[in-house]
């Protein structure tokens, strides 16, 4: 009886001091938490905007290269895969097409399709594939491919 009674006594202590370590573990982690709740404010916040640029950036080049670069080329000039389309798709690396291309119409032409924008039916409407934010992205990267 008595041995078991120690044997519960060091369980309970081990016990304990589990807890306290991880006690001690936790508090990094919480301060790491305060900072995402800061980050998260932060990127509400209008003029934090650019903070959620290099995400913003990557993500639109992701959904770029998958969907886009089959027919715009991985760097944007046009040159994908379908090269030798008439037209030939957009060359966003070409400053002053770009200079053609304020960011509303850059909206219009990918969401309601090239044709929408008095151009050929060759860009298909992407609209129904992408959130608004999903737009947002891919117009925000096609903006940096003429080196803006
Ligand atoms: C099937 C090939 C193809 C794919 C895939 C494609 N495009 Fe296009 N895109 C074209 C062609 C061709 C044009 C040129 C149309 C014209 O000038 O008549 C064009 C033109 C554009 C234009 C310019 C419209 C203008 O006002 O001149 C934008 C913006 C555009 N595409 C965005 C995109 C985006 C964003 C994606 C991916 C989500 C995409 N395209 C995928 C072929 C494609």
């Amino acid at each position: 009886m008595q041995k078991i009674m120690k044997i519960r006594k060091i369980a309970l202590l081990s016990a304990l001091s589990v807890l306290v370590i991880a006690g001690c573990g936790k508090q990094p982690a919480k301060s790491g938490k305060d900072d995402a709740k800061k980050n998260t404010a932060a990127v509400d916040s209008a003029a934090a905007a650019n903070q959620k640029r290099p995400y913003a950036l990557k993500e639109g080049k992701r959904l770029f290269n998958h969907y886009c670069a089959v027919c715009h080329g991985e760097t944007g000039d046009g040159s994908g895969q379908y090269y030798g389309l008439t037209p030939a798709p957009a060359n966003f690396t070409d400053k002053a097409f770009m200079k053609t291309l304020p960011d509303e119409k850059l909206f219009k032409a990918i969401i309601e399709g090239s044709a929408s924008v008095g151009k050929s039916n060759m860009c298909p409407p992407w609209g129904k594939s992408f959130h608004s934010e999903e737009i947002e992205f891919i117009v925000g990267y096609i903006t940096t491919l003429a080196g803006k």
